[in-house]
Formats: structure tokens, C-alpha cells, sequence
């Protein structure tokens, strides 16, 4: 859900001694830039992606060992080309250029880059040249690669020699005196052989950057700076069940005890014995401070008689934000300290979008997990995980001892089974659908099929159909059950079930869950489909 409200950003922390020593990729709007800055992480670097209209002193305010240009989808030619400041490149600190950052660099160095006939993509052939290099040291003469462009650097700028050729042009070049590096094709994909290996002589021969990011590392001085940003004032976190907020709470916790107060509202949407469940969790096992506002016959009332998804997300979103709001005021009024922080879970992908080559104000937005709340909230944000990927929370979630079970949650979307009932919601339709939810859960994790799905629930369908039960004739609710394998949710598959499993879920539904007469299966990809029904 997207916030409106009028926060101040969490930047202002003071640089973490990880983060000094590391790499800032600057984001010329590629579509592997977060790729990039991953695959440093991976070598246990710290790396900080800034849109590549972000100035010198914001560069240098990160202390960085090396700067990645990426790569971009423009031509160095077009009228409103993203460009870096030139002086980038005069700071001393080594540089690397992919792909358009190549071209960038080349152009403004003083070389030539012409536009090409007709823009090549996808695999070639890279030929080592027998030069000195510093970044391709120790590779075989020949590598399979990766490219993507539409410009050629056609002649390489003074201070600069080949290091490697495609069988069209220029594929790498470096100059050592000024720790300038560049390549045409793209070492981050796994397309690229040996491409790790690239970034890895990059970021260690030539920046000799210090592997020192590491869970725990960051746990120690994340909670370190948090403690310095919220000093004696109190904060409040929207809990959602999920693993980003869970963790972005106990981060604060540890920072800053009883002084952070959650919020857990109960929907009335959420699975089966999902509130009281996961709220034992939060105050017993993860020791939180814990407001649990059972808001269900509220958000039932508000959504009588509405079928409409879209109008379901926005009731639903609206409501919520009335609560939270309402349940901070009432805090806020009773805390001893003034309540100075929102705390929130936003992820990278949440904070940046493609589009960053337009400049921070266009392009960075501010991600309101809890919903867009009110202009009129005087918080500024704590968001901890505003720099890493899903699955780098969770490897944070273990090193803070989260149980495994919020770690491997699958993803529940915000307007919960809502949108897992088609067409208006009752009380008593919700009751089904929980049900039987609950035993497609239930047998997928006997199956030991949990961890290795995306996502694997339950719909109710507002079809009924004719079957018979006993002697007689029965009119009965339908369920679909749907499992889905996914990377990132972006494209998904159907789960081939074996038999057995889907044969349990199917007799057990139709036993155990009233009025239900009829199972079906859904097999449908995305796209065309989505992953939920609404
Ligand atoms: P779709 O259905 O678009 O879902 O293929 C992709 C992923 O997003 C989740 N999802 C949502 N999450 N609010 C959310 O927070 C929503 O309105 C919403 N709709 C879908 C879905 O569960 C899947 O993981």
C-alpha cells in the first residue's frame, strides 16, 4: 500500500562501520542493478545503491572502497540520458562501469561510443586480449557472457587499454592509473561465466574491500545506530505477521526494550488461529510489548454486502490505517515519552523502482507497510531493512534466533482471505474457507512440501454445484486449492501435486468442512493468471 503521509526518511543514520569500506552502485536504471549490488552482498560487502543523480558528498558520505556504475537502458545519445556527475570519476576511488556505465564512463573520459544497428542481446562470446588486467586475471582466454546494449564504445578513452573483445566490439578495457574498470557485458547475471569472479577481483584486488558484512555485524550496529537515532523517545511498529516486520521489530526491541509498543490488529482475516497464535509468539517467545486490537466485526461490518476486489482492498486499507491511527493516538497520549518513531519493514524493492535514474525525489517512495497513514502523524520512520532483499531478512531473522516458523512463512497478502473469497464476505463463509485453508496447509506440510512452495492456500468459490452425499442430493460450496512455485511473485507455476496429497486435502475438506461438496485443483501459471484469485 502506498503512504501519503509526510515522514521524515531514516537516512539520516550515521554511516555503520560496515558500511564504510563498501561499494555504491549508482543506478542508471537497469534491470540487474539490484542484482549488483546483491551479488557484492554476497561476497560479504556491504553495497548501498544510489540513484546516479546522487551527489559527490552523498557518494563520499559513505566511505566507500569502490563505485559500480550500472548498467541502463538508454543510449548515451538520448536527450534526457541518465548521467552521473562527472566528478564521480575524479574522486580516487576505484571505478567500474557495466554495460551503459561503461559507455558513460568512456564518453566522458574522453572516448568514442557510436549507437549500434541494431541492439544486441542475450549470449556471446568474450575473448580475453593478452593484456594486464586486474579484473580478469586468471580467467580462461574465452568466456561465455551476458550483454544487453545499444551503443559500442568504439574507441577507448586515453589511459585506457583492451583487456577483451566480442566479435563486434570493444568488451572490456581498464585503466590502472586512475583504478578505472569497464565492461560491456553484464558479470552479475548467472548467464556469465566466471562473472562472480569478475566482481570478486573488482571488489578485493582493486578496492580491497573488507568481507566484514555479516549478519551479525549488522545486527550489532544496526541496533547501535537505531539506539543513537531514537535516544530516550518511544516508538510504535504495525505488526503484520509476516517475517519484515518481525524482524524489523525485534531489531528496534533490542535497541530500545519497552520503549517500542507493536501494534497487532486482527482483521477478522487473517487463518485460522493466525491472531492469537502469532501474537503468543510475538509477547512469549520474542518477548515484545504487544497491543492485539480485535478489530474483526468492525472490518466484517465495513465490507457487508461489497464484492468488488479492488473496492475490498481499499476498505480494507482505509480501515486500517483508522485503527492504527486511532490505537497511536491513544498511545501516544498515554506513553511517558512523547512517541517520536514509526517503525516500519521496507525492504530495497520497496524503496527504489526502476525509474531511479530519474533523481531521489521521483523515484525513492516511501513503502507504508502499515498502510498510507495520515498526513498528520508527527513520526519520523525507523526502517532497519531499508537496504536488503527478502531473503536477506531471513538470514537476519535466524542470526536474531526468530523461530522457523516466521522465518519460512509463506507470503499472506494485507487484505488477507478477503481476497480469497469471491464475491461478498460473510462471517460464516469466512469460517469455511479457514477450514479449509487450514487442511491445505496442514497436508502440505505433511507432504514436507511447505518449505519448498511459494504458497499454497485455499479459495472459496461463489459457484455451487450438485453432488450427493448419503441418498440425498446436496447443492454445495466449492473450494479451489492452490499451490504455486515462484522466485519473486512476479511470474508463478502450479504445483504438480502427487496424487496422494491432493486426494487427502480433497476427502478431507469435503468431510470436515460443512457445505462444502466439490474440490478443484487450480492449474493456472502466471501470467495469464495471478497467484490470487482476486
Ligand atoms: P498476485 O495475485 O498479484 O500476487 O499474483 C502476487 C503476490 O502478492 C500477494 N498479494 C498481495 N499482497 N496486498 C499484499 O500485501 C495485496 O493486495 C496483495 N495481492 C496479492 C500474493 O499473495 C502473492 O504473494
Amino acid at each position: 500500500m502506498e503512504g501519503t503521509a509526510k515522514m521524515a526518511q531514516s537516512n539520516s543514520q550515521a554511516v555503520l562501520k560496515t558500511e564504510r569500506g563498501g561499494i555504491v552502485v549508482l543506478d542508471f536504471g537497469g534491470q540487474y542493478t539490484q542484482l549488483i549490488a546483491r551479488r557484492v552482498r554476497e561476497q560479504q560487502v556491504f553495497s548501498a545503491v544510489l540513484p546516479c543523480t546522487s551527489s559527490v558528498e552523498e557518494i563520499r558520505k559513505l566511505e566507500p572502497a569502490g563505485i559500480i556504475l550500472s548498467g541502463g537502458p538508454s543510449s548515451v545519445y538520448d536527450k534526457d540520458a541518465p548521467v552521473c556527475d562527472p566528478a564521480v570519476l575524479s574522486q580516487g576511488i576505484p571505478v567500474l562501469g557495466i554495460c551503459y556505465g561503461m559507455q558513460w564512463m568512456a564518453k566522458n573520459l574522453g572516448g568514442k561510443v557510436e549507437p549500434v544497428q541494431r541492439r544486441e542481446y542475450g549470449p556471446a562470446h568474450f575473448n580475453l586480449e593478452k593484456a594486464e588486467s586486474h579484473i580478469l586475471g586468471g580467467l580462461p582466454e574465452t568466456l561465455k557472457i551476458w550483454a544487453s546494449h545499444g551503443d559500442n564504445v568504439l574507441e577507448l578513452p586515453p589511459g585506457f587499454h583492451l583487456t577483451g573483445k566480442t566479435a563486434n566490439a570493444i568488451g572490456s578495457a581498464e585503466d590502472h592509473k586512475r583504478k578505472m574498470y569497464a565492461v560491456q557485458f553484464h558479470p552479475e547475471v548467472n548467464h556469465t561465466d566466471r562473472g562472480t569472479e569478475i566482481l570478486r577481483n573488482f571488489l578485493f584486488r582493486v578496492c580491497k574491500a573488507e568481507p566484514k558484512w555479516s549478519g551479525k555485524a549488522f545486527i550489532e550496529e544496526t541496533v547501535e545506530a537505531i539506539r543513537r537515532k531514537v535516544a530516550t523517545h518511544h516508538a510504535i511498529c504495525g505488526l503484520s505477521g509476516g517475517v519484515d516486520s518481525t524482524v524489523a521489530a525485534v531489531l528496534v526491541h533490542r535497541a530500545m526494550g519497552e520503549r517500542l509498543t507493536n501494534i497487532f490488529v486482527d482483521t477478522g482475516l487473517l487463518r485460522k488461529n493466525e491472531f492469537e497464535h502469532t501474537l503468543e509468539m510475538y509477547r512469549k517467545r520474542l518477548g515484545l510489548r504487544v497491543i492485539g486490537v480485535d478489530a474483526s466485526e468492525h472490518f466484517l461490518g465495513k465490507l457487508l454486502g461489497v464484492s468488488d476486489p479492488e473496492q475490498k482492498r481499499k476498505i480494507i486499507g482505509r480501515e486500517f490505517i483508522a485503527i492504527f491511527a486511532a490505537e497511536a493516538e491513544k498511545l501516544q497520549k498515554s506513553a511517558a515519552g512523547a512517541i517520536k518513531f514509526l517503525v516500519q519493514g521496507t525492504l530495497y524493492p520497496d524503496v527504489i523502482e526502476s525509474v531511479s535514474v530519474k533523481g531521489p525525489s521521483a523515484t525513492i517512495k516511501t513503502h507504508h507497510n502499515v498502510g498510507g497513514l495520515p498526513e498528520n502523524m508527527p513520526f519520523a520512520l525507523v526502517e532497519p531493512l531499508r537496504d536488503l532483499f527478502k531473503d536477506e531478512v531471513r538470514r537476519i531473522g535466524k542470526d536474531l534466533g526468530l523461530p522457523e516458523e516466521i522465518l519460512v512463512k509463506h507470503p499472506f497478502p494485507g487484505p488477507g482471505l478477503a481476497v480469497r473469497l469471491l464475491g461478498a464476505i460473510t462471517k460464516k463463509d469466512l469460517e469455511t474457507l479457514r477450514d479449509a485453508d487450514a487442511i491445505v496447509v496442514e497436508e502440505i506440510r505433511r507432504a514436507g512440501l511447505y518449505e519448498k512452495v511459494w504458497q499454497a492456500f485455499a479459495v472459496l468459490l461463489p459457484v455451487r454445484s450438485v453432488g450427493v452425499m448419503g441418498d440425498g442430493r446436496t447443492y454445495g460450496l466449492t473450494v479451489a486449492v492452490r499451490v504455486v512455485q515462484s522466485d519473486d511473485a512476479m511470474t508463478a507455476d502450479w504445483v504438480r501435486l502427487p496424487g496422494e496429497v491432493l486426494e487427502r486435502m480433497s476427502t478431507r475438506i469435503v468431510n470436515e468442512v460443512p457445505g462444502v461438496t466439490r474440490v478443484v485443483y487450480d492449474v493456472s501459471s502466471k501470467p495469464p493468471s495471478t497467484i490470487e484469485w482476486e
